[in-house]
C-alpha cells in the first residue's frame, strides 16, 4: 500500500517522537536530548537519545537510529504500512480507503476471514474449558501445575468429545463451511459432512506476533496418539515462520531468547517468569525462525530435551543459529527431561542458575563429540582430535579459532601446538578455513576505498543535518550526484531540495523509503558520529577535508565513467573546477 508522501509526513509531524517513545521507554531530559535505556539492546545505563528538535533517535550503544516510524516498526515489529496506520490512529488522522485489485481483495478477505474464524474457535475452546463440560481439561491443566492466570494468558481451551459442537457454533456465527474447513478446524466427508479436527483435547491457540490466532495445538489428556495434534498449514499458518510464545517473548527484553521444543515448556517457563521463551511449532527449528529471532536478540539459549533426540535437535539448532549470525548456548536440563519438568521439580531459581551456566555452543558440540570416543584407545583419541580440528576449521575468524583452540586444548588435555598443526593440515586439505573477517566495529580496521568514500559521504550528510545553515555555504560546490552511493544520493537530493522549503525536517526523509533496510541505512546516514573537535579551526579543517574527500571521490568516480556515461564529462569538468576552488576556499563554521 502506497500512502502519499504528504500524508506520511503529516502523520509523522503529528506524532512527536519524544511522546511516542516515552510510552515505551522511560526518558529523562538532559541537554538537548531525552535519554533512556535502549529498547533494542540490553543495557543498564542509558545510551539511547531522542532528539525533539531533530525528531530522531539514536543509540550510542548499538547504533540504531531513525524517526518515529522506524521506532515503532522496530519496537512493534510492524511493516511500514502498519506503522503508518498505528500512528495515524494515534494522531487522529484519517487514512484513505485502499484501492486493491479484485484478486488482492479476495485474498485479503480470505485471510481476514480465516483469522476471524480462528479467533471465534479460540473463544469457543476457552469457554468450554471453563464450563462444566470442560472439567476434565481443567483438571488436566491444573495437574500440570498451571495457574488460572497462565491459562488465561495463553488462552488455553478445551475441545470436548462432541465432534460437531464447534462446527455448529461457528456456523451459528455465520462462518461458511469452506472457511471452517480451510482454517483446518474441521474435515469434510460425504457421509458426515464437517467434523471437528480437534476433540477431547486441551487446546493451545498459536498466535502470531500480533496476538492473532493462526492455528492450534491440541494435546490428549493422558496417553494416546498422537500426543499433539496441530492445525495443518493454512493460508495464515506457516509453521516455518512463526514461533509459539513470540507474541509475549518479543517484549521480554531479557537480553536473550530461550528456544525450546514444547508448548508446555514455553508455558511453564513464562509462568516461572522466563517470558523470553519460545518454541517451534511441532516441527524442527528453521532458518526462517532464526531470522525472526534475530530481530529481537543476538543470543539464543537452547532449552531442548536432555534425551538423545533433544541433543540431536540442539546440534542442528546450533548450526542454524550460527548461520543466522546468532550466538547459541545450551541449557543443561539434567536430570530432568525438559524445562517444564525441571522447573516443576527444582524451581525457578535453579532454572535461572542453569541459564547463567548455559554452555557455549562450541563447547557443547565438542563435549557431545567427545562422548563418541574412548579416550583410553589411542586411535580413537587421535580421531577425536581430528574431529576437533575439523570443527575448529568451521570457525571463520582466526582470533576466535585460536581462542577456542587454546580453551579446548586445555579442557581435553591436548597440546595446543599439535592441535594447531592438525587444524592447519586439515585446512590445507579441505580448504575450508575462510579468510579472516574483520570485526565490524573495530576502529583500526582498514577499509576499502569504497567504504572510505561512503564514510565521508555519511559524515558530510550528518554534519549538514546537524548544521543545516552550512548547506547554503557549500551548495555551489556540491550536488546530490556527488554522492556515489545510490541510496545516499537519493537522500541527499531530498535533503537539498528540502532545505529550500519552509519547516523542513530531515527526519521526514527516512519515511520516504519503504524498505526497512533502506530506512535503517538512512537513519544511520543522519547519525554518524562526527569527530569531536575542540577548536573552531580544527572543526573547520575537518569539515573542509570531508567536503573535499566527497568531491574528490565524485571526480574520480565520474572520470572512470567517461565514455560510458554521457553525463560524466560535464561532471568531470565541473568537478575539477569545484575542487580547485574548494582548495582555495575557506568555509567558516559558527
Ligand atoms: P508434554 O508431554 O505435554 O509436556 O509435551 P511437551 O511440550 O514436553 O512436548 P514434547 O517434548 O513431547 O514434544 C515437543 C513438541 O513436539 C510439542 O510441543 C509438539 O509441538 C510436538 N509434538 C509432540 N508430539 C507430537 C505428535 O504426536 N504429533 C505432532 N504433530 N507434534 C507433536
Ligand atoms: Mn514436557
Amino acid at each position: 500500500m502506497y500512502y502519499p508522501e504528504e500524508l506520511v509526513e503529516e502523520i509523522r509531524t503529528k506524532n512527536d517522537i519524544v511522546s511516542v517513545v516515552s510510552s515505551y521507554v522511560s526518558l529523562k531530559k538532559k541537554g538537548s536530548n531525552h535519554w533512556g535505556c535502549c529498547p533494542f539492546h540490553n543495557e543498564k545505563t542509558p545510551s539511547f537519545a531522542v532528539s525533539e528538535t531533530k525528531q530522531m533517535y539514536h543509540c550510542f550503544g548499538c547504533g540504531v537510529s531513525g524517526n518515529v516510524y522506524t521506532f515503532i516498526m522496530q519496537y512493534e515489529n510492524y511493516t511500514f504500512p502498519e506503522a503508518v496506520k498505528a500512528l495515524a490512529e494515534r494522531a487522529g488522522v484519517d487514512l484513505p480507503e485502499v484501492e486493491y485489485s479484485a484478486e488482492e481483495k479476495k485474498r485479503a478477505n480470505k485471510r481476514a476471514r480465516l483469522l476471524e474464524v480462528n479467533k471465534e474457535a479460540a473463544k469457543f475452546f476457552y469457554y468450554q474449558l471453563r464450563s462444566p463440560n470442560g472439567e476434565r481439561g481443567m483438571q488436566y491443566l491444573q495437574n500440570r501445575a498451571l495457574t488460572p492466570d497462565t491459562m488465561h494468558k495463553f488462552g488455553l481451551g478445551y475441545a470436548g468429545v462432541n465432534g460437531t459442537a464447534l462446527v455448529g457454533y461457528l456456523k451459528s456465527k455465520g462462518f461458511e463451511d469452506e472457511v471452517i474447513k480451510d482454517a483446518g478446524l474441521a474435515t469434510y466427508s460425504e457421509r458426515r459432512g464437517l467434523s471437528s479436527q480437534f476433540w477431547n483435547r486441551v487446546m493451545y491457540p498459536i498466535q502470531d506476533i500480533n496476538h492473532r490466532v493462526i492455528g492450534f495445538g491440541g494435546r490428549v489428556m493422558g496417553d494416546g496418539e498422537p500426543k499433539y495434534l496441530n492445525s495443518p498449514e493454512t493460508m495464515i499458518f506457516d509453521k516455518r515462520r512463526n514461533l509459539y510464545g513470540l507474541n509475549f517473548a518479543r517484549t521480554a527484553r531479557a537480553g536473550n531468547m530461550i528456544l525450546c521444543e514444547g508448548y508446555m515448556d514455553v508455558i511453564a517457563m513464562h509462568q516461572a517468569g522466563f517470558t523470553q521463551a519460545v518454541a517451534s511449532l511441532g516441527t524442527a527449528f528453521t532458518s526462517e525462525q532464526a531470522v525472526l529471532l534475530k530481530r529481537y536478540t543476538d543470543s539464543v539459549l537452547l532449552a531442548y530435551d536432555s534425551d538423545g533426540a533433544g541433543v540431536k535437535a540442539a546440534l542442528r539448532g546450533i548450526g542454524i543459529l550460527r548461520d543466522a549470525g546468532l550466538s547459541g548456548k545450551v541449557i543443561n536440563m539434567k536430570p530432568y527431561k525438559d524445562p517444564d519438568e525441571f522447573i516443576k521439580n527444582l524451581g525457578k531459581e535453579a532454572f535461572q542458575e542453569r541459564i547463567d551456566q548455559a554452555e557455549n555452543s562450541f563447547y557443547f558440540e565438542i563435549r557431545i563429540l567427545s562422548e563418541r570416543f574412548d579416550m583410553q584407545d589411542p586411535e580413537q583419541k587421535t580421531n577425536f582430535h581430528r574431529e576437533i580440528a575439523k570443527k575448529l576449521c568451521e570457525l571463520p575468524e582466526e582470533v576466535e579459532r585460536e581462542n577456542y583452540l587454546q580453551a579446548i586444548a586445555e579442557k581435553y588435555l591436548v597440546s595446543p601446538d599439535n592441535l594447531r598443526k592438525l587444524v592447519r593440515s586439515y585446512a590445507a586439505v579441505a580448504e575450508s578455513v575462510r579468510p579472516i573477517e574483520r570485526p565490524r566495529s573495530g576502529i583500526a580496521t582498514r577499509q576499502s576505498p569504497e567504504e572510505n568514500a561512503k564514510k565521508s559521504q555519511r559524515l558530510l550528510i550528518t554534519w549538514l543535518v546537524d548544521e543545516p545553515s552550512l548547506y547554503a555555504k557549500i551548495k555551489q560546490y556540491i550536488s546530490a550526484e556527488d554522492f556515489t552511493d545510490e541510496l545516499y544520493a537519493k537522500a541527499a537530493e531530498k535533503l537539498f531540495s528540502g532545505w529550500g522549503q519552509a519547516d523542513f525536517q530531515p527526519a521526514s526523509i527516512i519515511s520516504m523509503f519503504e524498505d526497512p533496510e533502506e530506512q535503517r541505512m538512512i537513519g544511520e546516514l543522519f547519525q554518524t558520529t562526527l569527530p569531536t573537535l575542540e577548536s573552531r579551526q580544527e572543526r573547520e579543517q575537518a569539515f573542509h577535508d570531508i567536503l573535499l574527500a566527497v568531491k574528490q571521490n565524485s571526480y574520480e568516480y565520474y572520470s572512470a565513467r567517461l565514455g560510458v556515461d554521457a553525463g560524466a564529462l560535464t561532471k568531470v569538468v565541473e568537478g575539477k573546477k569545484a575542487l580547485e576552488n574548494l582548495a582555495r576556499t575557506h568555509i567558516s563554521l559558527n
